[in-house]
């Protein structure tokens, strides 16, 4: 222990898990909800499924299932686990936090536990919370968890928001290390003044639920989309090259590119800007639809576990979401 306290405390990234409800909501079920067709959805956005919650499943349900998998693949108890972080937008409540319900879910007690949120730029802003508290010492083993049932706040007559959103969670172990240091950087941002671009308006302090907010859809999402997707490309292009900056790493030496998959126009666009060949971004839109916080997550377990990332490979995590809120690290599995 005495020689823990006197040298530098890095993070090892343990492992990580993902999980998602079994519905699966196609573009072909959307057209029978809204006037929509598979064409226009896959050409605008990239996405031709999501997967949706059923109505008695609530965000932690579904962090449960990333959060038992990654703990198992960590080959770890989850008694070991000193901190829970969940990132959402989506909270089972607004109070307890979704991070208590997930302890008690893990048949956990004690441990500090609370929800953090940055839309869908959460889990990098997890990561950054992570580390911190990892490097000061005051916790060893964290369970950082970003997830989202966006199906819950969706607006299911609005087409222009309805077919964009999907259901997931992802999850990851972390843990102090004097050897490894696999968060290289973090690049944090945000811009409230566009807060009302990508929000839902009603149900806090600022308006109170009530029958007029239901009726006017306001504990939905409401988003302008052109303006998100003009901000989104240069915030996420700006987060990534900090990132790398920052790491002392250069573009070439990155493995694979993971960001939020909102729109594949977006993933193409920043790509392109960052000079980095679609063979090297991570891209499963095609499956998932935006989930917000679990998107980056989600992305990086599929990665893993299906082969594309070998342990000491570096990732750039990249995202952008409501605030607006932006963010990238560079981490190595
Ligand atoms: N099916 C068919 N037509 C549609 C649909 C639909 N589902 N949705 C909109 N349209 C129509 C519109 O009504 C419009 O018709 P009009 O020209 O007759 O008025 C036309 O399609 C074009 O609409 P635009 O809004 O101009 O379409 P655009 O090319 O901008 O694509 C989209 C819209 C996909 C929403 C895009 O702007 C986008 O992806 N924006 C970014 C979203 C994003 O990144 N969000 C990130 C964060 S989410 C979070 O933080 C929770």
């Amino acid at each position: 222990m005495g020689k823990l306290m006197n040298k530098k405390l890095g993070v090892e990234i343990l492992a990580t898990g993902s999980s998602f409800p079994q519905k699966v909501l196609t573009n072909a079920d959307l057209e029978k909800i809204v006037d929509t067709n598979d064409e226009w959805i896959v050409s605008r956005t990239g996405m031709r499924q999501r997967h949706i919650a059923a109505p008695n499943e609530a965000t932690s349900d579904v962090a449960l299932g990333a959060a038992r998998q990654a703990i198992e693949s960590a080959k770890i108890q989850a008694g070991e686990i000193d901190l829970i972080v969940v990132a959402t937008v989506t909270p089972d409540m607004f109070f307890p936090s979704t991070a208590c319900f997930l302890q008690t879910k893990l048949g956990l007690k004690n441990i500090p536990a609370f929800d953090l949120l940055a839309a869908c730029s959460g889990f990098i802003y997890g990561i950054g919370v992570a580390k911190a508290f990892i490097e000061s010492g005051m916790y060893k083993t964290i369970l950082l968890v970003g997830a989202d049932c966006l199906s819950k706040i969706t607006n299911w007559t609005d087409r222009n928001t309805c077919v964009l959103f999907g259901d997931g969670a992802g999850a990851m172990i972390l843990r102090a290390s004097e050897e490894k240091n696999a968060i290289l950087s973090v690049s944090l941002g945000a811009d409230g003044s566009y807060a009302d671009l990508l929000y839902m308006p009603a149900g806090g302090s600022f308006k109170p639920a009530s029958h007029e907010t239901v009726d006017a859809f306001e504990h939905t999402t409401i988003m302008k989309g052109k303006d998100v997707f003009k901000n989104a490309v240069p915030k996420m292009v700006k987060a990534a090259e900090e990132a790398i900056v920052k790491s002392g790493k250069k573009v070439e030496d990155i493995k694979l590119f993971i960001p939020h998959q909102a729109n594949m126009r977006i993933i193409e666009a920043v790509a392109k800007k960052l000079s980095i060949s679609m063979d090297r971004v991570f891209v499963n839109i095609h499956k998932t639809g935006n989930i917000s916080s679990a998107t980056t997550i989600t992305a990086l377990d599929e990665a893993i576990r299906t082969g594309k990332l070998q342990k000491g490979d570096l990732v750039v995590l990249v995202a952008f979401g409501g605030g607006f809120t932006w963010g990238g690290c560079v981490i190595e599995i």
